[in-house]
């Protein structure tokens, strides 16, 4: 059988560093556990409008549509902060997102043991967190018509429009409660039902789905902004967040902060089923390009890696391989491995992007 492919968009800032190590660890499988993946590399984002004058390459959106699974790095940077915006780095990784139909943004924020002392929340409310964002991700309003900066009288306005149809809320439904009934059976869903429309259409569908199909999984609904302040309050309250675009982006960057840093949170975002059953998939960290430490050997790998554990997991039914390197980068936080984000208030020698890579690529020897 032909190997399975990937097609890897490293980025700019940080992502070709800790994409880096991630392709060594996407050998070390086909190396030692015979799980040999096709790769392919391309451009995305600043890199690609430097080469290209575009984010996104047509031939690149192509490709991805084609493989089966997609890894990114991250996208933009100060560089770029004055192009228009129709070509700005972040459009080439939503045109991603839309073309591939990539609705559900799966967000887990697990706190490793190793790294509960390094919450900026108690040790007590974090210690064996484990939750999981459910993020729409094609539609609202990151999406919504019209939008743009209009002339209005003697002043401009800019206009985005929050906009949802029961489908798309409906299928991102079914994905968290699928999701649920795998963990903890428990779905909260947040949006602002009290002062958006779209968000009392979000909570009547989502009620509906559950009542229908889903009854055995325990359904709750908050408002978003409860949501924020209950994911600090007591964040282990939670199993499944089912939320919407804008909600989901803000309140996945405070749960990432609860594990003890950014660059810790990995994601998964998936469309529907190809005809072979596998979701259509992009798999990148939740982080950004990180400019104020690109080029210094200071990025922390792990969110990334995560994040192809998750394509093991959700892309290629290697749960058993993804668990072995969730387990690795267990381990090696345990033995104290940190970079810099990692440090803490307790200070110490942080190692480097490669070293982490180091490291973890010997706790898989040792797990063999
Ligand atoms: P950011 O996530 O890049 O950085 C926020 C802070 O977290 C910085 O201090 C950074 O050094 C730190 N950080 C992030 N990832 C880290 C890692 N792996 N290891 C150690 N520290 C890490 O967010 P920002 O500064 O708001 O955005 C910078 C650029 O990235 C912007 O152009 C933004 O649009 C883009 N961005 C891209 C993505 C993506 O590609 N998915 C996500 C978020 C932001
Ligand atoms: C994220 C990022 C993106 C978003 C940007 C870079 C388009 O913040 O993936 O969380 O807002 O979705
Ligand atoms: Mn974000």
């Amino acid at each position: 059988m032909a190997n399975p492919t990937l097609l890897i968009l490293a980025g700019d800032g940080i992502g070709p560093e800790v994409m880096g190590q991630v392709t060594r660890i996407i050998d070390w499988f086909g190396d030692k556990r015979g799980l040999a993946f096709d790769v392919e590399h391309d451009l995305v984002g600043g890199a690609a409008y430097d080469k290209h004058g575009t984010p996104l390459h047509d031939d690149t959106m192509a490709r991805a549509m084609e493989v089966d699974a997609v890894l990114l790095g991250a996208v933009g940077g100060p560089k770029y902060d004055d192009l228009d915006f129709s070509v700005k780095p972040e459009r080439g990784l939503l045109r991603l997102r839309k073309e591939m139909d990539l609705f559900s943004n799966l967000r887990p924020a697990q706190c490793f043991d190793a790294l509960a002392d390094f919450s900026s929340l108690k040790k007590h409310l974090i210690a064996g967190l484990d939750i999981m964002i459910v993020r729409e991700l094609t539609s609202g309003v990151y999406f919504g018509e019209p939008r743009g900066i209009f002339e209005e009288g003697n002043e401009r306005v800019g206009i985005n429009t929050q906009r949802y149809t029961e489908s798309e809320i409906g299928r991102v439904a079914r994905s968290a409660f699928e999701l649920a009934r795998r963990r903890g059976n428990k779905v909260c869903s947040m949006e602002k039902a009290n002062v958006m429309e779209s968000g009392i259409l979000w909570r009547e569908v989502v009620q509906k789905v559950h009542d229908e199909d889903y009854p055995d999984v325990e359904l709750s609904h908050m408002y978003a902004d409860n949501g924020a302040m209950q994911l600090v309050r007591a964040p282990k309250q939670f199993d499944v967040i089912l939320t919407d675009n804008l909600f989901g982006d803000i309140l996945s960057d405070c749960a990432a902060m609860l594990t003890g840093s950014l660059g810790m949170l990995p994601s998964a975002s998936l469309g529907a089923p190809n005809a072979d059953g596998r979701p259509k998939a992009l798999y990148e960290p939740v982080h950004g390009s990180a400019p104020d430490i690109t080029g210094q050997g200071k990025a922390n790998p792990i969110a990334c890696i995560l994040s192809f554990a998750m394509a093991l997991r959700y892309s290629f039914d290697q749960g058993d391989e993804a668990t072995r390197l969730e387990k690795a980068i267990e381990k090696v936080l345990a033995d104290g491995a940190r970079t810099a984000d990692l440090m803490g208030e307790e200070g110490g020698t942080p190692i480097s992007t490669s070293q982490m890579g180091d490291v973890i690529l010997a706790a898989l020897d040792a797990s063999l």
